[in-house]
């Protein structure tokens, strides 16, 4: 049986020396078919970009965590948790961007990826995680089985990877303590 990567949470420098990586594992996902805000053509120099201009500004913000699962010294996978909410809303947190390479697939890596996250959220004082997924695609059923509830779907929310089509959201959340902050 193969062993389950090591899941670490990565700082901005580690991040930055490991750009090359991280723009492929979500380009190989995005090639693959995933619906995770990019449509095709895809290519690496956009891959880079968004990790570079959007991901690696909002950690140095000390806004963005991000996990990455690690096998034989390349990265699996990785998923993100965004802390930029609204004065109002001290206690949520939005999961972004689970990516698992489609090589690294259905081996709980995944699964092992949010489990470490919700670790981190309730580390931040981060009690409800927040998320989105594409209608009918692989990782909602994922998040239903770690418990994540459905608050219902949204229709021809997103261009398909391919762009020929719109898809619909599934928008879930969850409780992690069960217990909302009292306002
Ligand atoms: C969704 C994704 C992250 C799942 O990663 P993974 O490591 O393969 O998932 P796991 O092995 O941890 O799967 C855990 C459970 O999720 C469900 N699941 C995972 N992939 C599935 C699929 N393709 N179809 C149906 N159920 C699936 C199953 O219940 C699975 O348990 P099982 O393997 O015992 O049946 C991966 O397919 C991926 O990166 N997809 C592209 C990016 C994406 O769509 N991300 C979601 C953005 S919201």
């Amino acid at each position: 049986m193969t062993p389950m990567p090591a899941i670490t949470c990565m700082s901005a420098e580690a991040l930055s020396a490991r750009l090359g990586e991280f723009a492929d594992l979500l380009q190989a996902c995005v090639h693959g078919g995933a619906s995770v805000n990019f449509v095709l053509p895809f290519p690496g120099s956009e891959a880079e970009a968004f990790w570079r201009e959007r991901v690696l500004p909002a950690m140095g913000a000390g806004t963005r965590t991000v996990l990455a699962a690690e096998s034989d010294g390349r990265i699996a996978g990785s998923v993100q948790l965004s802390t930029e909410t609204p004065p109002n809303q001290p206690h949520r947190a939005d999961v972004t961007k689970l990516l698992v390479h489609p090589a690294f697939r259905r081996r709980g890596i995944g699964r092992a990826l949010m489990l470490a996250l919700e670790q981190e959220a309730h580390l931040r004082g981060r009690s409800l995680i927040t998320l989105d997924t594409t209608t009918g695609g692989a990782a909602e059923p994922l998040y239903a089985a770690l418990g994540y509830i459905t608050v219902g779907v949204i229709p021809d929310f997103s261009v398909a990877t391919t762009g020929d089509r719109l898809e619909a959201t599934t928008v879930m959340y969850k409780q992690l303590s069960g217990q909302g902050r009292a306002a």
